[in-house]
């Protein structure tokens, strides 16, 4: 199969002298070649982009709700740790009598964590089945009546109709909700018209307590869906026909398997490339697949992971573990063998190995990432932090390494 492959590096644009500049080209021509053999088996579209149909105009991710236990703790985990600043509160003393919200802000990644302040409603029942997970993966997008119908019209359920919530001075936003996977909704925000603090009822927290230093947590770069067993075909189905992306990647159960266990996973993005999900589901193996794990303590399909993209992933993750965030751990001999496998990253071996980073490349470039174990009691939501250098990829040359990590995991908490 002919494939295309993107030289960072071409003649004349450089000025590189000739002779580096044929040793870059050299450089390049062992990169592709690794990247090839570490992909093997995981099916790349790279016609996707072009594929996705724009009848649903997404400006990118909005923010992500979280529906916690408690939120106030919550937003001081994300500031203290993650270096996120509160940036807006509803509550009691805003007079939202059911719940209490904080906006927490970091770049382009806007969080919100919400608990109930109630024992019953859609909260605190959504609290008590699936623990701290995620709610809400909301777009910004042009029009929210709109992208409503264009969605309930192509399939979707309904979550909330198309409303203009009245922020006063501060003018109308206009949102509207839809359900996918789980009780995981995609809320349609338009920001046009409203020039306040989030959204209407919430208010400015003036002077926020300081949030962690040192931490450069840019933009969300995917969040990953874990569904039942055959149902990511469904999902993969939906997500092309209700919202008009396209499949950029098939990995199979022959892809990411270990001795144990096996999941199956299709990548799926909308037409800019700036919204990537990726949808999971268990596939059978000796043991019990780590996706299987989620939907047993989840209690349903839902978020599993969120990448966080950064272009200081060293200093980030040094930070990170400084400030008490606990990673995966990955073996010694993980990192013996990565050198021959993905070539120069741009970081010594041991600086990865040192703080558990993990890197692949693919025929575009490569990448650096790391995951974070649970972040809640619960085997369930968990983090990845990605730096990108030309790969779209997702890593799939350390998925074998990695479910390996999971799996001991797994094994420690009697799960596997
Ligand atoms: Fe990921």
């Amino acid at each position: 199969m002919a494939k295309t492959v993107h030289h960072p590096v071409t003649s004349g644009e450089t000025g590189m002298p000739a002779a580096n500049e044929a040793a870059a080209t050299a450089a390049n021509g062992i990169a592709a070649t690794l990247g090839a053999a570490n992909q093997a088996g995981a099916r790349i579209n790279r016609d996707a982009y072009a594929e996705a149909k724009d009848f649903l105009p997404l400006d990118g991710i909005d923010h992500v709700e979280f529906w916690v236990g408690n939120a106030r703790q919550a937003s001081a985990y994300f500031r203290a740790l993650w270096g996120f600043t509160p940036v807006a509160y509803a509550g009691l003393e805003t007079g939202v009598r059911d719940r209490a919200s904080y906006v927490l802000q970091q770049h382009d990644i806007r969080l919100v964590v919400t608990a109930p302040l109630t024992p019953d409603g859609e909260i605190a029942d959504h609290v008590r089945l699936h623990g701290d997970g995620v709610h809400d993966i909301a777009f910004a997008v042009p029009d929210a009546a709109a992208a409503w119908r264009e969605t309930t019209s192509r399939g979707a359920r309904s979550a909330v109709v198309p409303r203009e919530l009245d922020g006063g001075e501060d003018g109308v936003l206009r949102t509207s909700s839809v359900f996918t996977y789980g009780e995981v909704r995609h809320s349609f925000v338009d920001r046009r018209d409203y020039h306040g603090v989030f959204a209407p009822g919430y208010r400015r927290i003036k002077r926020p307590a300081r949030a962690a230093q040192g931490l450069s947590l840019l933009e969300i770069d995917h969040c990953v869906g874990n569904v039942e067993l055959g149902e990511m075909d469904k999902y993969v189905d939906f997500y092309r026909d209700v919202f008009g992306f396209a499949q950029l990647i098939h990995y199979d159960d022959k892809v990411i398997h270990t001795e144990y266990s096996a999941l199956m996973s299709k990548v799926m993005t909308n037409g800019s490339g700036r919204v990537k999900f990726p949808i999971n589901e268990p596939a059978s193996g000796r043991k019990k697949s780590q996706i299987q794990e989620f939907l047993d303590w989840y209690h349903a399909a839902g978020t599993q992971h969120i990448a966080l993209r950064t272009e200081d992933i060293v200093g980030t993750v040094r930070r990170l573990r400084d400030n008490g965030v606990e990673f995966l751990g990955m073996p010694h001999a993980y990192y013996e063998s990565l050198a021959s496998r993905v070539g120069d990253v741009g970081v010594p071996i041991e600086t990865l190995e040192e703080l558990g980073i993990e890197a692949d490349r693919d025929e575009e470039g490569y990448l650096l990432q790391i995951f974070t174990r649970p972040i809640q009691d619960r085997p369930t939501f968990f983090f990845e932090i990605i730096e990108r250098h030309g790969s779209r990829g997702f890593g799939v040359g350390n998925f074998k390494a990695l479910f390996e990590a999971i799996e001991l995991e797994q094994a420690r908490r009697g799960n596997l």
